[in-house]
């Protein structure tokens, strides 16, 4: 089935169609072959941007962390990007593809925006790469780590200020293998996501020598009891583990670890979203110990760092989270390539991109890659306990 029609059905399935979507449709060519929407924008002096963010399931409180991160940038330079006044539209991604690709189509064709942020779950991302790519409209990818976005299908129009799934996987590889005498149980949310973390790990982690327990994938945004799958760890004679989840499966995850009686005897490892944030705080005693591989931590000691989390904390009255950073970053990739482009359209703005060069960010300096994927540091992290609250101590960089 062609975009066209999918964006159609979708439309069609909106209760109440304005005008405006109606005569966008009309004006990009979409009643003849093409979704070209890259004249779309803001008139003037102003862009139009989307916001398109889970505020809702199991990633709900990601969303808000992104919202938050991108609303900081924006409020520290004056609401504007590039020299334009900012108008953001803000839609609920939801939990799946189902929610996530119809709330980004609206903000394409309806609210005719210039360019859009955020996604946070990786199937909704490769469900949105091929329209994205035929309106020529640029998404900035703030979480989503699918690896294909930014490798097989990469796109003119996609680029990513996150990560690539397997990349985080792999970080933590060697570190496992060398750190860990005997086999490692893999376990993760049956998804893409999951399942390319966890591939990216065990590639690594083999080709350093290590040697794999066991392994399960536990049903996407539907688990809430662990006991099955942790039995089958304990029984699994695992010397570790490897996981991925965010949000709530990790709270539940984590806490369920511990309790099974599993944490003291089989160390838990996993790429940074098992311990990341609002999770963190909720998971709190249990989670202490967790070691896992990410691009960013709180705990980061540089002046930047510091600046930011103060700044966050004093914005919205928590601790930022990788997920806040990811879109303020992306905030700051727009504000350079605006000021650049040639023009205020999705092409001139998506070409823009190419040119950035590096973002001092609170995670280190990262670039675009020449597939549009964030080159960036990994972090070894492990949870302690700080004076009553947890942190992810940063215990040093990954290869
Ligand atoms: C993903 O679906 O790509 C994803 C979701 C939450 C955290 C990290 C990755």
């Amino acid at each position: 089935m062609g975009v066209l029609s999918a964006v159609l059905r979708s439309l069609r399935r909106t209760t109440t169609i304005s005008g405006l979507a109606v005569g966008a449709l009309a004006l990009s060519g979409c009643a003849g072959s093409s979704l070209d929407q890259s004249g779309s924008q803001g008139s003037g002096d102003e862009v139009k941007l989307g916001l398109l963010v889970p505020l809702s399931g199991v990633y709900a409180p990601l969303g808000e962390d992104m919202r938050d991160g991108f609303q900081l940038y924006l409020d520290q330079h004056g609401g504007r990007l590039g020299g334009k006044t900012v108008r953001v539209v803000t839609v609920d991604e939801g939990e799946t593809p189902q929610t996530g690709v119809p709330a980004a189509q609206k903000l394409v064709t309806q609210d005719r925006v210039t360019a859009v942020v955020g996604v946070v779950n990786s199937a909704t991302a490769l469900g949105l790469r091929d329209f994205f790519h035929e309106s020529k409209v640029p998404l900035l990818v703030a979480n989503a780590g699918a690896d294909a976005i930014t490798g097989e299908r990469s796109s003119p129009y996609v680029w990513r200020t996150s990560f690539a799934n397997g990349k985080v996987g792999a970080a933590l590889g060697p570190a496992v293998a060398e750190e860990v005498d005997g086999g490692v149980y893999l376990i993760t949310a049956d998804y893409a996501a999951g399942r390319e973390m966890v591939g990216g790990f065990r590639k690594a982690f083999e080709a350093a020598g290590g040697k794999i327990a066991g392994e399960k994938y536990t049903p996407f945004g539907k688990t809430q009891d662990y006991q099955p799958y942790l039995s089958a760890i304990r029984n699994s004679g695992a010397k570790a583990v490897f996981s991925f989840y965010a949000g709530a499966e990790a709270v539940n995850f984590v806490k369920q670890y511990k309790q099974f009686g599993l944490a003291d005897r089989i160390p838990l490892y996993g790429t940074g979203f098992l311990t990341e944030g609002g999770v963190l705080n909720a998971q709190g005693a249990s989670a202490v110990g967790v070691k896992t591989s990410l691009h960013y931590s709180t705990e980061l000691d540089t002046p930047i760092n510091k600046a930011f989390v103060e700044a966050y904390r004093t914005k919205h009255g928590k601790a930022p989270t990788v997920y806040s950073v990811q879109a303020y970053d992306a905030a700051a990739a727009l504000d350079k390539a605006i000021a650049k482009a040639d023009g205020t359209g999705g092409e001139d703005i998506a070409e823009a991109l190419g040119g950035i060069g590096t973002i001092d960010s609170p995670r280190g300096p990262w670039s675009f890659d020449a597939d549009h994927d964030a080159r960036q540091k990994y972090y070894l992290r492990e949870v302690r306990s700080d004076g009553g609250s947890f942190v992810n101590a940063v215990l040093g960089e990954l290869d």
